[in-house]
């Protein structure tokens, strides 16, 4: 029989491998889904699948339709659980969902995946296989209980190749980098800079200050210093512009699923500059009750992608609303970055609300008495309150 393992070449997916063909009796076919991840991930997958014989590798080019049907949701929503950017979790679906079409093309019996029984990719994995199939799935790490020292030895044992003697989890696509584990797994111990590699540290950002403009479409990024390019392209050069000058490096302690509390580190410098700036063009062009609602859907909406429910109809009906809304959220933002800050300096959109000749303190058209009346009305009920009081 035939299994189909999502894999990274990385630590687990590896020791994977080898446990599907000796625990469990299958071959093994591996799939590494391209979302975006640096291409020596994609390499790494492809050379550690040859190294230990697989039966056969397939690398899926999934990157424009990550980033065209996925990230685009991410930044019209502006997610963000606990102030990450839910880069593996927007990733989870759609890696979940390639596999299964694989496991059907090549005519697989079961699906397996690396996730340990610690974390939130079990759920997300498994909640779109259950959704979309009847695979058996098998996860080895969690069903025989492994730690990640316990898979070390193993791979020694099994002259399995390692490309890296650092025990961090690490988890990449192109809007962002997670990094856990090992040192990091104390909320005490400060990350040391080799769990960094998209972004410079204060210290070492560039010295000078940058200014950019980032144009949005129905609330999606178009166009970087007036150079339009598809999202996937946009979000590389947002990756390098905000990672070089030390911003999107995030330090935070999750509530995962499981009600664990995790020590996470990420590196999500463009998506951190893009939520920003889709943020300061929403201000613009939404009304004060549209804000709100999109705030508290914001919440929401996060909450369904980190906990594995893609598939929640909610998710599709807020969908509807976002991208109504959306439709306005359409300019350019001026943004400054510097030494890991991003100040908003200028913005502009034909769907703005703002009216320069009504704000403005020179205005004489519009007669500043006329606010009386509304201001004798305003927390009437206040007042009637507090003369209770007397
Ligand atoms: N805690 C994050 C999440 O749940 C990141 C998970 C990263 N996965 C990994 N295999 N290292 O989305
Ligand atoms: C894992 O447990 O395999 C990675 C971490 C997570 O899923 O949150």
């Amino acid at each position: 029989d035939k299994v189909i393992l999502a894999f990274s070449g990385g630590l687990d997916t590896t020791v994977c491998v080898k446990l599907l063909e000796e625990n469990y009796g299958y071959e093994v076919i591996t799939v590494c889904v391209d979302v975006g991840q640096p291409k020596e991930e994609i390499e790494r997958a492809e050379n550690v699948a040859k190294k230990i014989g697989v039966l056969k590798h397939i690398t899926i080019d999934a990157k424009d339709e990550f980033a065209e049907d996925y990230i685009t949701k991410g930044i019209k929503s502006n997610a963000v659980y606990e102030g990450y950017p839910l880069s593996t979790a927007l990733a989870r679906p759609l890696i979940a969902i390639k596999i299964v079409e694989v496991a059907e093309k090549e005519g697989a019996t079961a699906i397996a995946h690396g996730c340990t029984g610690k974390g939130n990719d079990q759920f997300r994995f498994e909640s779109v296989i259950r959704a979309k199939s009847d695979f058996r799935i098998i996860a080895p790490v969690r069903e025989l209980n492994l730690t990640r020292t316990e898979e070390q030895e193993y791979a020694k044992k099994h002259d399995i190749p390692l490309s890296s003697d650092k025990l961090y989890s690490i988890d990449e696509n192109i809007w962002g980098r997670s990094i856990e584990g090992d040192l990091l797994e104390d909320p005490i111990n400060e990350p040391a800079e080799d769990a960094y590699l998209w972004t410079k540290s204060g210290v070492d950002a560039k010295d000078e200050v940058e200014k950019l403009t980032i144009e949005f479409k129905d609330g999606v990024p178009i166009a970087i210093n007036d150079e339009k390019a598809k999202l996937i392209d946009l979000i590389a050069k947002a990756n390098k512009i905000a990672g070089d000058h030390g911003i999107g490096r995030i330090d935070i302690i999750e509530n995962r699923m499981v009600g664990l509390k995790s020590r996470e580190v990420y590196e999500v410098p463009g998506a951190t500059l893009f939520i920003a700036a889709h943020k300061a063009l929403e201000q613009l062009v939404l009304t004060k009750d549209e804000l709100r609602f999109a705030e508290y859907i914001s919440t929401v909406y996060a909450d369904l992608v980190y906990s594995a429910l893609w598939y929640e109809p909610l998710r599709e009906d807020l969908d509807q609303a976002i991208d109504n809304m959306q439709k306005r959220v359409t300019g350019k933002v001026n943004l400054k970055v510097y030494k890991g800050n991003i100040s908003t300096i200028g913005r502009t959109s034909k769907y703005s609300l703002h009216d320069l000749e009504q704000i403005s303190f020179e205005d004489k058209e519009n007669d500043q008495n006329e606010i009386e009346g509304m201001i004798k009305h305003h927390g009437i009920q206040a007042t009637l309150y507090q003369r209770l009081n007397k």
